[in-house]
């Protein structure tokens, strides 16, 4: 996928309708933002917009309301805060391409914001429907794709439109494909991949795509018990993929033909529930979990392992937790990394989902070099999978 694409610096923005695609599919609890992160991300490309004499149409999708209106999925919440965090006012249409959006768009003056309703409540939007998306393309005379998060989608608002607009990037995606396309393409080294979560499966094609690219894999997470098996260790009651023991082997393989270190955990911290909340935790040995035991984070020697490993690092990506996060006996593998990795010079790029969300908790999310605003997007752009949100839009 060519990286080098046009952004709103390459097309003359004044007086035009730009619809401005974001990713403001924030968590909400009772009516209310608790992370206004992807919004924040989204700020600099509406600023330069509105500071460019642009007439901005901002659209964005939130949760999965299956294509009918549904009140808890409005975007009002966001309109809110908006107008907050840009100091004016940002007006939310009531409808995506009815008469309020379409009125609204044609009264818009220099300068001024407004926010469609969340474009998933039509159908059409996640089928990416070429006649809704041509509605939606008939509001704008430039459409900017800041949507990161959502760029893995090809969905009306995300791809569709860019059949029928001069297509450019947001800041947002500048960014994200300037810092993790750059790590992937032109890396410093050492080059070293952390990756972690629960399942082989989710991280097939991210560690398949780094092999060839990184000069150090660490694998932590419960996936790591499949490799563990794998290679004939005993890991008791652990998480496991049983369907994956043959792709954990011929990963390994790849790695050890590829010449690079594949780091497995030498001892975890192991306890009695998967949630890490009964309470009973000890050591062993990650290659002889007792039964009824199951391991939960990586343990002490394993820690120095890996932090030996990160020491020195150029490029770092990280993608998947140590352990249970949401514990703090069994946070202690992560918050080492995370820590190792602070101490480093290294280009360190953490993506989203899970993995910000842990650095974030623990505390070292403004000693990262990036965090990643994608979680799905950023785990299909390791992979080296083509994002149809960004392919669209139009080369330099
Ligand atoms: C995300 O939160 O990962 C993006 O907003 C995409 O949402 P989706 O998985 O519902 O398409």
């Amino acid at each position: 996928m060519n990286y080098n694409k046009k952004t709103v610096r390459d097309i003359d923005v004044a007086g035009k309708k730009v619809l401005v695609r974001c990713d403001f599919n924030v968590p909400l609890k009772d009516g209310v933002i608790t992370d206004t992160k992807r919004i924040d991300a989204a700020l600099p490309t509406i600023e330069y917009l509105v500071n460019h004499n642009a007439k901005v149409i901002l659209c964005s999708h939130l949760g999965r309301p299956k294509g009918e209106f549904k009140p808890e999925f409005s975007l009002k919440p966001v309109a809110d805060e908006l107008k907050r965090k840009l100091g004016q006012n940002v007006i939310l249409a009531k409808d995506v391409i009815g008469p309020d959006a379409k009125a609204l768009c044609a009264s818009l003056k220099l300068g001024q914001v407004i926010l469609l309703e969340n474009v998933r409540f039509h159908k059409e939007e996640t089928k990416n429907d070429m006649e809704f998306a041509k509605e939606l393309a008939s509001l704008a005379d430039i459409y900017v794709n800041d949507a990161f998060g959502t760029a893995h989608r090809a969905h009306a608002s995300t791809e569709g439109v860019s059949h029928f607009l001069p297509s450019v990037a947001g800041f947002l995606i500048e960014k994200e494909l300037k810092i993790m396309g750059g790590a992937l393409e032109n890396p410093q080294r050492p080059f070293v991949a952390i990756l972690g979560g629960a399942k082989v499966s989710d991280k097939i094609g991210v560690i398949t795509n780094l092999i060839s690219k990184v000069d150090t894999i660490i694998i932590g997470g419960a996936m790591a018990y499949t490799f563990i098996k794998a290679t004939g260790g005993n890991i008791g009651s652990s998480l496991v993929e049983d369907d994956k023991l043959d792709l954990a082997r011929d990963l390994i393989k790849k790695a050890a033909d590829a010449k690079i270190n594949f780091l497995l955990p030498d001892d975890n911290i192991i306890g009695k529930d998967a949630d890490g909340t009964a309470g009973e935790y000890k050591v062993s040995d990650s290659n002889s979990v007792p039964d009824g035991w199951m391991g939960l984070d990586i343990g002490p020697k394993t820690q120095d392992k890996f932090t030996a490993a990160i020491k020195g690092a150029k490029t770092i990506v990280w993608n998947g937790p140590m352990g249970v996060c949401e514990v703090d006996e069994t946070a202690k593998g992560t918050l080492a990394l995370a820590s190792a990795i602070a101490e480093t010079d290294a280009v360190s790029i953490v993506g989203g989902g899970d993995s910000a969300a842990a650095v974030e908790k623990l505390g070292y999310a403004d000693k990262m070099t990036h965090i990643s605003t994608g979680g799905g997007a950023s785990l299909e752009f390791l992979e080296g999978l083509e994002l149809p949100g960004i392919a669209c839009l139009m080369d330099k």
